[in-house]
């Protein structure tokens, strides 16, 4: 069967699917405890720039004409930071206030502030600062297979896509952030030649209170 499933590039039509599998995965390859409260919002965060700004750099597992996983990521992570910050950041948030009722909505729950002050508490410990990182190592990716794909190589094919494709533009590096918990995942980027290059705090929330870990970024050299 894993002869079947083809790695192509990303297409427009694709973007539900990649929105859907972000979501549905985005904790441990799980959608993660508690439920955010507006999962549009959710997607926006998780895939839009990649989507919309940077399409070239998303490559697609397809199953039977069905999008299973994809790698989505950026050839330059300083003009992505750039990107979202002052663009893709502002039009979901603007995206979301034009679609629902902010007064009756539900994103100012109990959940939603969690999941919000833990993100602002990683930014405050300095966890989303990549600034020595990305002077080596310029490019970063995602990586997600679908629930009932995964361990069939199909995340060996598209990151072996990714760092050919990037070794054509000429991008020196590549890195990608993974929590420290996420044992699979961490097994897999060695398994890719990836080595742990610098282990930033986060701050997590599980639905119930906060608490402290890091992630580790996996970092790898393109010749
Ligand atoms: C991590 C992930 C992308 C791996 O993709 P995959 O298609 O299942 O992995 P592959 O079948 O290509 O495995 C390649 C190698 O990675 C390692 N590996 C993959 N999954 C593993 C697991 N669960 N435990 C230990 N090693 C694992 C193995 O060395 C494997 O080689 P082998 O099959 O010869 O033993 C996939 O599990 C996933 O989508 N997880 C959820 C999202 C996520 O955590 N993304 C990473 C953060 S960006």
């Amino acid at each position: 069967m894993e002869n079947d499933i083809i790695i192509r590039p990303y297409r427009p039509e694709d973007r539900g699917a990649v929105r859907e599998i972000a979501y549905e995965t985005s904790v441990f390859g799980s959608p993660g405890t508690p439920d955010f409260p507006d999962r549009e919002i959710m997607e926006d965060f998780l895939t839009r720039y990649y989507t919309d700004e940077e399409p070239d750099s998303l490559w697609i597992a397809e199953s039977g004409g069905e999008a299973v996983g994809y790698v989505a990521g950026s050839k330059d992570t300083g003009r992505y930071q750039d990107i979202v910050s002052y663009k893709k950041l502002p039009e979901a948030v603007f995206s979301f206030i034009s679609r629902v009722d902010i007064f009756n909505v539900d994103i100012f729950n109990k959940d939603g502030w969690g999941i919000l002050f833990a993100k602002f508490l990683t930014w405050l410990k300095g966890g989303l600062d990549r600034g020595e990182i990305i002077k080596k190592y310029p490019a970063h990716l995602h990586i997600s297979i679908k629930n009932g794909f995964r361990g069939k190589q199909l995340g060996k094919r598209l990151i072996s896509k990714f760092l050919e494709y990037l070794k054509s533009e000429g991008v020196p590096g590549v890195h990608a952030v993974v929590h420290h918990d996420n044992l699979a995942a961490r097994k897999f980027f060695e398994s890719m030649g990836f080595h742990p290059e610098h282990s930033p705090p986060a701050v997590l929330y599980d639905g119930n209170s906060l608490q402290t870990n890091s992630m580790i970024i996996y970092a790898k050299e393109i010749k």
